[in-house]
């Protein structure tokens, strides 16, 4: 696929079909993902890869949890929207005024909860004693992910509520307490459903850019 039509074609896909995807393309997604730059080529993510019963178990115990409304406690902090910036808060009331005069609202907590019904899920990790940059670094693999996953005509999500109950994930994958869990990105074939229709807006080049010069 061509560069601007994987750019333009990635977006958050919120609805999986059941379809398993094969160890070896994960595989291929993950190590063109870790083509990303880093810190002195430092490279520090890690990456957990849930598929089957594992990722069946886990999903389950989220959904009973949110089910019995559990508040999450990701690793990495969550802040209230208001100490985000003014252009952040406009953007975020601007994506879900857009999102729920879609009705999808109903069915988008649902899927949350099941991972959004993916086949796999990929836990992204650094350790607890990482700096900025290497969460800067992390970021770059992420994306560089979800590309790699679009040019090959999956569908992806990085998703806080993957993440949001630690513990669980912990406790079905052998993750040390000395990583962070610091996000979830659930990948697999689009289905051909309402939810997916979310067409996420950008701002606009003045509203973020400054030239010089
Ligand atoms: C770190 C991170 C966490 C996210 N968490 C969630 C989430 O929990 N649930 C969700 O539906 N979308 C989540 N998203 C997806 C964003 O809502 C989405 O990226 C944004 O609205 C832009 O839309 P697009 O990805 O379709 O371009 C998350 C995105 C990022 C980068």
């Amino acid at each position: 696929m061509d560069f601007k039509e994987v750019v333009a074609k990635r977006r958050s896909i919120r609805e999986f079909k059941k379809d398993t995807i094969g160890k070896e393309v994960i595989a291929d997604i993950i190590m063109e993902a870790g083509r990303a730059p880093s810190w002195v080529n430092a490279q520090e993510w890690k990456v957990f890869v849930a598929t089957g019963h594992t990722l069946e178990n886990i999903r389950n115990e989220f959904i009973k949890l949110s089910g019995e409304g559990v508040k999450g406690y990701a690793d990495f902090d969550t802040t209230h929207r208001t100490s985000w910036s003014d252009q952040a808060q406009k953007n975020m009331s601007n994506f879900y005024g857009y999102a729920n005069s879609l009705n999808v609202g109903a069915r988008w907590d649902e899927l949350e909860n099941s991972f959004f019904d993916a086949p796999a899920v990929l836990f992204l990790c650094l350790p607890r004693t990482a700096n900025k940059w290497a969460v800067l670094d992390l970021g770059g693999f992420e994306q560089t992910l979800l590309l790699a996953a679009t040019n090959r005509g999956l569908g992806s999500i990085p998703a806080y509520n993957i993440v949001k109950y630690p513990d669980v994930i912990r406790k079905h994958i052998d993750i040390s307490d000395e990583y962070d869990i610091a996000v979830g990105v659930a990948i697999g074939y689009i289905a051909d459903t309402p939810i997916n229709k979310i067409q996420s807006s950008r701002m606009t080049l003045d509203q973020f850019v400054v030239f010089k010069g």
